[in-house]
């Protein structure tokens, strides 16, 4: 952000302002240059209310930033299919961006990092510099959570993929991304939403969806071992487990190695970060503090 036009800026602020610098800084920052818009996605059963605290740290770093949660699929609507999300989000997403000529970041929270990524996908003229990943299940979600019990209760991990690949069971967001390690086939043939942006069944729009996901310029994948529902929680940067549900790292996944939708490329324009924090758990991400000033503030320029 240092560029040419902060220095100036910069000189003239310190001379009249002394060390009142900081503040005035960054708000002549924001008048003048400006942070890009955020726009906030929110997760499973949560809703754009659970973001105050977000929305309140980056008011205080970055005074002016232009900060929209996107009030759709709020609470029991979160577990509509995940392309209809998509779509609904989409469509309250792309004014914004078009009002946006420098761009725009997005922060995608849980269910929300998949959404996110749906739509990087599957548009083409999207203006997302920084895609920050709060802890989301990328690479998919297999546990035995409370979540699952409230949803499903007749059901365990082991299980479940007898409802969740079938046609019934893809009607619900969370199948759309459950990946049973010992089901592979039977998720890859099913999975109507992970298996395709993952390109893991062979689809017509691979290579485009690829071209548009590496639009974006940064991409931020945080999550930590405390998370206690994302499972395995390396998926919420790519890990995920083979079908001795022991976890393999991104580096080692397949879809990695292939660079089937641009992660090696990412990883090799040097554009691919991990942000791991402890002691975290999942409904705590967007609401600490800490995450925000290690993992997030410094990609909201
Ligand atoms: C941002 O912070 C300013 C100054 O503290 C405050 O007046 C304003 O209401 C805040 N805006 C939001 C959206 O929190
Ligand atoms: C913030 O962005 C939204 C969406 O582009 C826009 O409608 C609104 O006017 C902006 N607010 C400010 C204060 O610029
Ligand atoms: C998955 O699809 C392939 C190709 O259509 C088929 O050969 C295979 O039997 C299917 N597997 C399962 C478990 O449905
Ligand atoms: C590919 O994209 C076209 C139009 O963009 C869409 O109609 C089609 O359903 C997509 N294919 C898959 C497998 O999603
Ligand atoms: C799974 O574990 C068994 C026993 O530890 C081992 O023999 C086998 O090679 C493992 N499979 C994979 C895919 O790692
Ligand atoms: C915030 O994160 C730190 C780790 O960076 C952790 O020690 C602390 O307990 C967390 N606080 C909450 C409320 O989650």
């Amino acid at each position: 952000m240092a560029g040419p036009s902060f220095a100036r800026t910069r000189r003239r602020v310190s001379e009249a302002a002394g060390l009142m610098w900081p503040l005035l800084g960054a708000c002549l920052w924001a008048a003048v240059v400006g942070y890009k818009p955020v726009i906030i996605v929110h997760g499973l059963f949560d809703s754009s209310d659970d973001f105050k605290n977000l929305q309140r740290f980056i008011n205080e770093s970055h005074p002016g930033t232009n900060v929209t949660v996107i009030d759709l699929f709020d609470r029991g609507a979160s577990l509509e299919p995940m392309w209809k999300q998509v779509e609904g989000f989409k469509a309250a997403i792309y004014p914004i961006m078009q009002n946006a000529a420098d761009g725009v970041h997005f922060i995608c929270y849980s269910q929300g990092g998949l959404v996110c990524r749906g739509i990087l996908s599957i548009l083409p003229d999207h203006n997302v510099h920084s895609f920050i990943s709060l802890s989301a299940p990328q690479a998919g979600q297999y546990g035995d959570t409370d979540y699952l019990k409230y949803l499903f209760p007749q059901f365990v991990k082991s299980n479940l993929f007898h409802l969740c690949y079938t046609a019934i069971g893809q009607r619900v967001s969370i199948c759309n991304y459950w990946n049973d390690p010992h089901h592979r086939d039977m998720y890859v043939n099913t999975s109507d939403y992970l298996a395709l942006i993952n390109s893991e069944r062979p689809n017509p729009n691979s290579t485009e969806w690829k071209e548009n996901f590496l639009k974006i310029q940064k991409l931020v994948l945080i999550g930590g071992p405390d998370d206690g529902v994302i499972t395995p929680w390396q998926s919420s940067q790519f890990g995920f487990y083979d079908d001795n549900e022991t976890v393999i790292e991104i580096q080692h996944q397949d879809l990695y190695l292939r660079d089937v939708f641009g992660l090696k490329t990412l990883a090799a324009r040097g554009d691919l970060f991990f942000c791991t924090v402890p002691g975290v758990v999942h409904v705590w991400w967007h609401s600490n503090e800490t995450v925000f000033h290690t993992c997030i503030e410094k990609w909201l320029v």
